[in-house]
């Protein structure tokens, strides 16, 4: 993001409080950042803290032009590498729907070229009233980004959707955004799927076993696919993870029900990865009511989940095949075992006894194997990085080259 500009829209929401954070890590982040506020934003958060944060000038009134040798909001418009409003109110979301520019922000809107990324703050009645809905609907049809609310406490007191994403997320999605625009596209027109997170295999309504998968390696690896302009899949377990953007989410609970998301799609995909953990035992029934307390021991037997990567293997056709192993010891043997069993092009192994490798880490330590044996050694890197080199392998592969 270094060495862009972006103009910060600020509206007149309660959340404008959370918007000097998005700009002072913005500008952290080494962004230029124009920060254009409503009038009703001034009643919120006085332009000084903006302006101290940007160490720019803050622009609310189209005509209190700072510059006699530019028109302001035309200059600031063809400047913008990305136009960021949030919060962005109702009112907001309406004006740029039905080209109105009746104030600074509204103006610029109405004048970049730039792409536009909005992040909605309002009541949630506000929120889904069908003008507000329509609204959203036709800005997105239009190219209009959307960072989506979450659903939570409001300031009015009420409980749903329309809190605006936290400032670290919206900077994510930016930096995401220039990301995807700057990268490459060696996946165009190819179909990637991948898994993520632990499965959930119930034993009552309330309770299950899982694992301490949190989805971090399989949502990078998903972000990296779209980045590179796959058509992207991801079926999602249970996860601690914000879901991926710009891609296709299929939640699958248990096992089973992840066998049959990935069945039902693996013959049109190009790309598979099996990054998510998958329970290998599940309880013979989950009972229907919630298990009562009654003697000093409670069995449970387990029956073997079926093996959703093998019998990929089987099916596989023009598939590229990549399998996950998480092992504690004698790494290489196990995932070696693994890749000639499950019939996989490739096999990432992470030895999980790592403190700074496997489940709900930032980042990981990997070896991929081919058929051959190791074929790449990876160092300390962050999720995001081993999934670009995870993929950068596959496409090489892929592609026909790189293979002893
Ligand atoms: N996997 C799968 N279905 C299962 C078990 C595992 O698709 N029922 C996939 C995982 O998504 C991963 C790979 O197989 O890509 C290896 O998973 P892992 O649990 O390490 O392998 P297992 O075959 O279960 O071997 P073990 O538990 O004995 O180490």
């Amino acid at each position: 993001m270094k060495g862009k500009t972006v103009i910060l829209g600020v509206c007149g929401g309660i959340a404008a409080y959370k918007a000097a954070a998005l700009c002072s890590k913005l500008t952290q982040a080494g962004v230029k950042v124009h920060v254009v506020m409503t009038e009703s934003a001034t009643k919120l958060v006085g332009p000084v803290t903006f302006q101290a944060l940007s160490h720019e000038a803050v622009r609310i009134d189209t005509f209190d032009e700072l510059d006699p040798g530019v028109i302001s909001h035309i200059d600031l418009a063809d400047r913008a590498d990305a136009v960021v409003v949030a919060p962005a109110t109702a009112n907001m979301l309406a004006k740029l729907a039905h080209g109105i520019a009746d104030d600074m922000l509204s103006t610029i809107l109405l004048a970049t070229t730039a792409p536009i990324l909005v992040a909605p703050a309002m009541n949630v009645h506000m929120y889904s009233n069908p003008a507000t809905q329509a609204n959203m609907e036709l800005l997105r049809e239009r190219g209009v980004q959307f960072i989506e609310p979450g659903i939570g406490q409001l300031a009015c007191g009420y409980l749903g959707k329309g809190r605006m994403e936290e400032p670290e997320a919206i900077v994510e999605y930016v930096r995401a955004h220039f990301a995807a625009q700057e990268a490459p596209k060696p996946l165009a027109g190819k179909k990637v799927l991948i898994t993520a997170g632990g499965t959930v295999e119930r034993l009552d309504p309330v309770r299950y076993f899982t694992n301490d998968s949190s989805g971090k390696m399989g949502f990078a690896l998903a972000e990296a696919a779209r980045d590179k302009g796959a058509e992207v899949t991801v079926v999602a377990a249970r996860v601690s993870e914000p879901l991926p953007r710009g891609v296709t989410v299929v939640r699958a609970e248990s096992a089973l029900q992840m066998e049959e998301a990935v069945l039902s799609r693996f013959a049109e995909m190009d790309l598979v990865v099996k990054a998510a953990a998958v329970a290998d035992y599940r309880p013979v029934e989950a009972a229907p009511q919630k298990i009562k307390k009654t003697g000093e021991t409670l069995q449970v037997t387990l029956v073997k989940n079926p093996d959703i990567l093998e019998e990929l293997g089987k099916r596989k056709e023009k598939q590229f095949l990549i399998g996950f192993a998480a092992e504690t010891e004698q790494v290489e043997t196990y995932a070696m075992d693994k890749l000639h069993r499950k019939n996989c092009d490739l096999l990432v192994a992470n030895d999980v006894s790592r403190s700074d490798a496997g489940f709900g880490t930032e980042t990981n330590v990997v070896t991929i194997f081919d058929k051959n044996g190791p074929a790449l050694s990876l160092p300390l890197l962050s999720k995001r990085e081993t999934a670009e080199r995870i993929l950068a392998l596959a496409l090489e592969r892929m592609m026909g080259g790189g293979q002893a």
